[in-house]
């Protein structure tokens, strides 16, 4: 924190600025008809178009030294969020400027080829990161002995359980020195051992990376990990605040979802 430079009114710089940001996925898709129309006509389905709105209108920004927790229920838009500010998905409408690099796709767990192994595969997410062909040479057996995956590190990624794949997933996003550190849900699989070693891992990261988001349905870890949280859920922002303020908002509206949806059960 000592080398970071403070602006003259005392504030720490931007690491990420997200203003006014929208995101809608557009799935062309064929609605299948029923079987007995199928039958009837041999028809084909009808192609429709479905949108989801899956980030409405967000804005906020993030000062360097910053860990932002980001929790919300299924499909809230966490994941999206976090690919836009990857620079993985453009926005529709607004915009997201970021400080310094962040995280590649493959820390975010979707570009993984699954027929090769962990460690190609932690090659080519070290290449994907803008390292040179001789920084991935020399870090990439430091990346996959962290994993702790014996023999299976130079087996196809397919034959791996999920949480072998998390493990892959999360020593790559911390190994290549992103400025702003992206996890997404990646400690949900890992067991015990794992997740406390990589615990410890993200707060020596979260000390000297510019910025650090973290999504998980783990509120403990958000609460332990983080000093920033923001609360999503259908695509808008709830609440941005301490983290122990937003899980708490968050897990009593969760509470009063479910109380009214037994009433309707009655
Ligand atoms: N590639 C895609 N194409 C179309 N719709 C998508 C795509 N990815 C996500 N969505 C939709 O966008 C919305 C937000 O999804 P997103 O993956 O960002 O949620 P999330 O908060 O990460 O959920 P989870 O906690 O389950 O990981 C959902 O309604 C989802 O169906
Ligand atoms: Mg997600």
């Amino acid at each position: 924190m000592s080398l970071l430079s403070v602006l003259s009114n005392g504030e720490l710089p931007l690491a990420v600025k997200v203003n006014d940001l929208s995101i809608t996925y557009r799935t062309t898709f064929e609605r299948k008809p029923t079987l007995k129309q199928a039958l009837i006509r041999f028809g084909r389905g009808q192609r429709a178009v479905r949108e989801v709105e899956a980030i409405k209108n967000i804005s906020f920004d993030v000062r360097t030294g910053t860990a932002m927790g980001i929790i919300g229920s299924n499909g809230a838009g966490k994941s999206t969020l976090m690919r836009a500010m990857a620079g993985i998905l453009p926005p529709t409408s607004g915009s997201i400027e970021v400080w310094g690099r962040a995280s590649t796709l493959l820390a975010l767990g979707v570009g993984f080829n699954k027929n090769l192994s962990g460690r190609e595969n932690i090659v080519l997410g070290g290449l994907a990161a803008g390292l040179s062909r001789r920084e991935v040479e020399e870090r990439a057996d430091e990346v996959a002995e962290w994993t702790e995956l014996g023999d299976f590190i130079d087996m196809p990624m397919r034959t791996y359980s999920s949480g072998m794949s998390a493990r892959v997933e999360f020593s790559v996003a911390v190994h290549m020195k992103p400025d702003i550190l992206m996890i997404d849900e990646a400690l949900s699989t890992g067991d015990a051992q794992f997740r406390e070693k990589a615990n410890a891992k993200m707060a020596e990261l979260r000390d000297s990376a510019r910025a650090m988001f973290l999504v998980s349905h783990g509120l403990g870890s958000i609460k332990q990990m983080c000093n920033e949280a923001i609360w999503l859920d259908k695509g808008k922002l709830m609440m941005r605040g301490k983290p122990g303020e937003v899980v708490n908002a968050y897990m009593k509206f969760v509470k009063v979802k479910k109380s009214a949806a037994a009433m309707e059960d009655i």
